[in-house]
């Protein structure tokens, strides 16, 4: 796999396989890559005769009390799985190589990236759509694969390429979970071995909420919220809630009543580290 830190040659690598008559298929990451990642690299493989994966810590994204500076970093690992699942060009820039000194724009979706991780996170997702935006003007692919995981990002961006006619398709991709169900992410790693024995029970709790929603035994999301929130204080090591919250799929407004297709989205304190899952579910 070939890899650079140059923004001129991702766009001569690109050209050349576009002049070929390759589709560009992209995976933005952070690196500390697991089994969620490369099944998105996978997926774009099957889709893309050319699969451009970057690997860039976007400090904008970070709030000041973050872990920027302890997020994990591996690049020779990352190179060695990017190898294995057959992506073509690993894009890995440094902060400078990304953003001058005098940078004064930003990329900012005004409804999507409000309440949910948006609340908790000032400014995360202006950073998220700042890097992304300029992450699609230098690769400029024709398909860019995002995790379901991040659910709320995914529909920001969604947003963000709707509205500024970004010619990029978003590929949404399903979760990947360990056997246990505990979504996969990079800040597993964090948790105390207690913490990890007892995060399961998120996903636990989604379940048994869609399948409530599914049955019709619920049809507010008040009771949605009650039902996950007894499931989880339940769990005996009294995790932190940050939200537990039903919201609209696509547009993540507020519902009260259950209808369509909704998400239900978790964000859970473990000592400090803070885990999100979600589920989709469609009233029948
Ligand atoms: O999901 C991530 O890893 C990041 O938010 C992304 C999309 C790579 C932007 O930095």
């Amino acid at each position: 796999v070939r890899k650079t830190k140059s923004i001129s040659v991702v766009r001569k690598a690109v050209a050349v396989a576009r002049k070929s008559d390759a589709k560009i298929g992209f995976v933005p990451t952070m690196g500390a890559l697991h089994e969620g990642h490369l099944s998105l690299v996978k997926r774009a493989k099957k889709e893309c005769g050319f699969v451009v994966v970057s690997i860039f810590v976007n400090p904008l994204q970070f709030g000041p009390n973050e872990d920027l500076e302890k997020y994990p970093r591996d690049l020779n690992r990352d190179e060695r799985l990017l190898k294995s699942v057959g992506a073509d060009l690993v894009f890995y820039p440094d902060v400078s190589d990304m953003y001058a000194p005098d940078r004064s724009t930003t990329v900012s979706e005004s409804c999507v990236s409000k309440g949910l991780c948006g609340d908790a996170r000032p400014g995360h997702f202006n950073g998220v759509t700042t890097v992304v935006a300029k992450l699609f003007n230098i690769v400029q692919p024709d398909n860019a694969y995002f995790g379901k995981k991040d659910y709320q990002q995914l529909q920001v961006i969604s947003r963000m390429v709707r509205d500024l006619d970004i010619p990029v398709r978003v590929v949404p991709c399903a979760i990947v979970r360990e056997s246990d169900g505990l979504a996969m992410s990079s800040r597993n790693i964090y948790l105390s071995s207690d913490d990890r024995l007892t995060a399961p029970i998120l996903f636990r709790a989604l379940k048994a909420a869609k399948a409530a929603v599914e049955a019709k035994k619920v049809t507010t999301a008040k009771d949605v919220v009650v039902g996950i929130t007894k499931l989880i204080v339940g769990s005996g090591l009294s995790p932190v809630i940050d939200y537990i919250a039903v919201k609209d799929a696509v547009s993540l407004t507020d519902l009260r009543m259950l209808k369509g297709t909704m998400v239900i989205a978790i964000a859970v304190f473990f000592g400090a580290t803070r885990l999100i899952d979600n589920i989709e579910v469609t009233v029948p």
